[in-house]
């Protein structure tokens, strides 16, 4: 079975409904959890829902999953803009990847319209708020039923 993603977020995203709700909606973290989780059962994909502050975690969870999960949608927040060392993990992962923003990085601050994860990923969403996590489980399944 092709049906097991992870869906990894970076810094501060367990903050969300508190952080700048202007930029990244009232929805909380748990609450997103709970609507990835739901859909992701919906659509018959077992998923994984994680968040680490610590670049070194998540390189550590991409590389993990290139043995226990068969796609990943990533929101590496501050580190997007940043890490070498994420993007290297990404590059080494050669199943489905989707790149997601809660905003929309190019309408924003300089330093936050350029990702470093970009060209190693299948595709991206940004700027929809929260419903972008939806909208990737289900750009996911498509793809991971592509492949079958
Ligand atoms: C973010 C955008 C990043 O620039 C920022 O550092 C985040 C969240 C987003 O989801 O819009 O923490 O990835």
């Amino acid at each position: 079975m092709n049906n097991k993603i992870i869906i990894i977020n970076g810094p501060n995203l367990n903050l969300l409904g508190e952080r700048e709700q202007s930029q990244y909606g009232s929805t909380t973290f748990e609450e997103l959890k709970e609507i990835c989780l739901d859909k992701s059962k919906e659509l018959g994909l077992i998923a994984d829902f994680s968040q680490s502050n610590i670049e070194g975690e998540i390189v550590g969870l991409i590389q993990d999953s290139r043995k226990n999960f068969d796609g990943i949608i990533i929101n590496a927040a501050a580190f997007t803009h940043t890490s070498v060392a994420i993007r290297d993990a990404l590059s080494i992962f050669k199943k489905p990847i989707i790149e997601l923003h809660i905003s929309n990085i190019y309408k924003r601050e300089e330093f936050r319209q350029k990702s470093l994860i970009s060209d190693v990923v299948t595709g991206g969403i940004f700027g929809l708020g929260a419903d972008g996590y939806i909208l990737a489980i289900i750009s996911m399944q498509k793809l991971l039923q592509n492949e079958n």
